[in-house]
């Protein structure tokens, strides 16, 4: 029997989520840390829940660890691209919502290109619904891995200043990294071109920098922020040289974090583009595969969360 500390039916973003929230699950899925690295990675605890992961954009990292997630927490688990679904035809987003309610799911995890679409789809379902990505909203479960993987490393979030990189205009990972970052007491810097920052992006309680070495100086932590050209309409960077030569992290520039300071990136990451190999695969300083482990542990401690609230019979049509 899991014990729910998330008053909260949905995980649609981490904005309005208040700190005792945000911890509950951090505190939870180190728990989750664990038992991953165990022999036995599986529990009970949803067994008879069926979790639907329905995803409208690729993936690598989400898609596969709430599968596992959802598998270690042993629910019934069932992953649909949009792509090779009935969505093909023509049906749309809020019929095909209708209609995996109507076989009785628990947790509907949904990524799409489009903001809002996610909360759109939460108010037509009995389940609990979880924003894997919704265009250029929110990524909550990325955030909650991201501080996860900070507070493992160094002891807290509050007071710890994080700059985050590259293309935040287009990024989902950005606007929950500074919601949560915020609200547990770190200091935020966002660092980037004009052309790739939101003009009143200072509203949100950060710093602004468009010179990458006034931005990582005496940093804690450093974000680097794929170019998301998924979403880009025009030209936003002269040229790929050109980017990198001013905002592509690399030695030079990290120089200027803290000597402890540390690397992470949501993934993909494209090399030589906003980052150099030397330090994403710096082993002592990148923390970018420990993201992806923290992944499935967050994912865990969000369907037990959210399963706790649920009635014992599903919901459905
Ligand atoms: N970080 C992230 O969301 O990666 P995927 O697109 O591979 O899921």
């Amino acid at each position: 029997m899991n014990t729910r500390s998330f008053p909260h039916r949905h995980l649609l973003g981490i904005q309005g989520l208040t700190a005792p929230d945000i911890l509950s699950l951090l505190d939870l899925a180190d728990g989750y840390v664990e038992q991953n690295r165990s022999v036995d990675k599986r529990k009970n605890l949803l067994r008879g829940r069926t979790v639907i992961n329905l995803f409208f954009e690729n993936s690598t990292r989400t898609r596969t660890s709430f599968e596992l997630a959802g598998k270690r927490l042993g629910a019934d688990v069932i992953n649909m691209q949009a792509s090779a679904s009935s969505v093909q035809k023509g049906e749309t987003l809020i019929d095909t919502a209708m209609t995996l309610n109507a076989m009785h799911l628990d947790v509907l995890t949904v990524r799409h290109p489009d903001s809002g679409a996610v909360k759109l789809l939460s108010e037509k379902v009995n389940c609990a619904v979880i924003n894997a990505g919704d265009g250029a909203h929110e990524h909550p479960t990325q955030a909650l891995l991201d501080a996860l993987t900070i507070r493992r490393r160094k002891g807290r979030l509050s007071g710890l200043c994080v700059a985050i990189c590259g293309d935040v205009l287009h990024s989902r990972v950005a606007r929950s990294n500074i919601h949560l970052l915020n609200t547990l007491g770190a200091h935020v810097r966002l660092v980037g071109p004009r052309t790739l920052l939101p003009s009143k992006i200072a509203a949100l309680g950060v710093e602004v920098f468009h010179d990458m070495r006034a931005g990582l100086k005496d940093v804690d932590v450093v974000m680097m922020l794929r170019i998301q050209n998924e979403r880009m309409r025009g030209n936003f960077i002269p040229s790929v040289r050109e980017y990198f030569h001013f905002f592509g992290l690399d030695a030079e520039k990290l120089a200027l974090a803290k000597p402890d300071a540390v690397i992470m990136h949501p993934g993909p990451m494209n090399r030589g583009v906003e980052i150099d190999s030397d330090v994403a695969d710096d082993v002592e300083r990148s923390l970018i595969r420990e993201q992806v482990e923290m992944g499935v542990a967050v994912r865990m401690a969000c369907l037990d969360q959210l399963t706790c609230g649920l009635p014992e019979t599903a919901g459905g049509v």
